[in-house]
């Protein structure tokens, strides 16, 4: 290890006892122990796919945590809020590769051979990614270049939009008397989905949650209410889920229009179908401080 994280660990872990009470050589040993069973340590450059959650920092995992306090670089885009990044190591250099209005974006295939090349350089670099890096997140095709590449990687996996949402929302994705099996689709633009078996996504006792599915909510109601799902299906959308600002809009499969174009101006935005929904009147938690101040949660 570096000198300093040598220290770092040495005053942080078992060994402190030791080293204070003059016992060096016993201390070099269990630091020596504690460094070789610990799989987060690295000692060369290496990219730690960070999956981060919804939003709220304290649904990050304790190795998410840990990984971000140790990498040099951070890479992370708008799905990130800064409460996370806020949590990495202070000295850490963090950059953004996500869309902003004027700023130059790093296309996929930037980010990956930017990854590549810090890792190459002995960084060790946070990838953090909105929710799960596997759920819809593109956090294959980063992994693949580096496993490609030869160089060391580990993935963490977050807690995906879907459930975190779910939760802070009190809407049980599945349910003995309401739903066996749930499915997450994207809903991407028309184009993009019209070889889609919207049949096989309409069966009874089935929650369909929709990711990126603002823009095109109507059309995709209109597909799943024309494959057979009665337009009076529940149908919730969940702006900006599990953060102060989450706000959760309930209606039916035929009003999803109105309902997306209401909430389209506070993205990111999740939609949830099915009979789960109902059990929101019962089982919502979240913001109730605010409701009852007169705010629509
Ligand atoms: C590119 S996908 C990334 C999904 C992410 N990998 C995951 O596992 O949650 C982005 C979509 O996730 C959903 N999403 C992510 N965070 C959300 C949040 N806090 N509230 C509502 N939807 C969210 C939205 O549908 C958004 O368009």
């Amino acid at each position: 290890l570096p000198r300093r994280r040598f220290w770092e660990r040495a005053l942080d872990g078992p060994a402190a006892e030791l080293l204070f009470a003059g016992r060096r050589a016993d201390a070099v040993r269990a630091l020596e122990q504690e460094l070789a069973t610990d799989t987060t340590v690295t000692t060369s450059g290496a990219v730690y796919l960070i999956g981060t959650g919804p939003g709220d920092p304290d649904l990050l995992t304790f190795r998410a945590l840990r990984l971000m306090q140790q990498a040099d670089v951070v890479i992370f885009d708008r799905l990130v809020g800064d409460g996370i990044v806020d949590l990495c190591r202070r000295d850490a250099e963090r950059i953004f590769v996500g869309k902003q209005a004027g700023d130059h974006s790093y296309d996929q295939s930037e980010i990956n051979q930017l990854l590549v090349t810090l890792a190459r350089g002995g960084k060790r670099v946070a990838r953090l990614k909105g929710g799960d890096p596997f759920i819809f997140g593109r956090g294959g095709e980063e992994i693949e270049e580096l496993a490609a590449a030869g160089l060391e990687f580990q993935i963490v996996p977050g807690i995906t939009a879907a459930l975190g949402c779910a939760a802070y929302a009190g809407i049980p994705l599945t349910h003995r008397e309401h739903a066996h099996s749930c499915v997450f689709i994207t809903g991407h633009a028309p184009e993009q989905q019209a070889a889609r078996d919207w049949q096989a996504l309409v069966r009874s006792q089935q929650t369909i949650v929709v990711y990126m599915g603002a823009a095109t909510l109507d059309y995709t109601a209109k597909r799943l209410i024309e494959a057979g799902l009665a337009p009076s299906t529940p149908l919730a959308l969940i702006e900006r889920g599990t953060l102060a600002e989450q706000r959760v809009a309930v209606g039916t499969l035929d009003q999803a229009a109105d309902l997306a174009q209401r909430s389209a101006a506070r993205p990111p935005l999740l939609a949830i179908i099915g009979s789960v929904v109902r059990l929101r009147d019962k089982l919502a938690w979240f913001g109730r401080e605010r409701c009852a101040a007169g705010s629509e949660p």
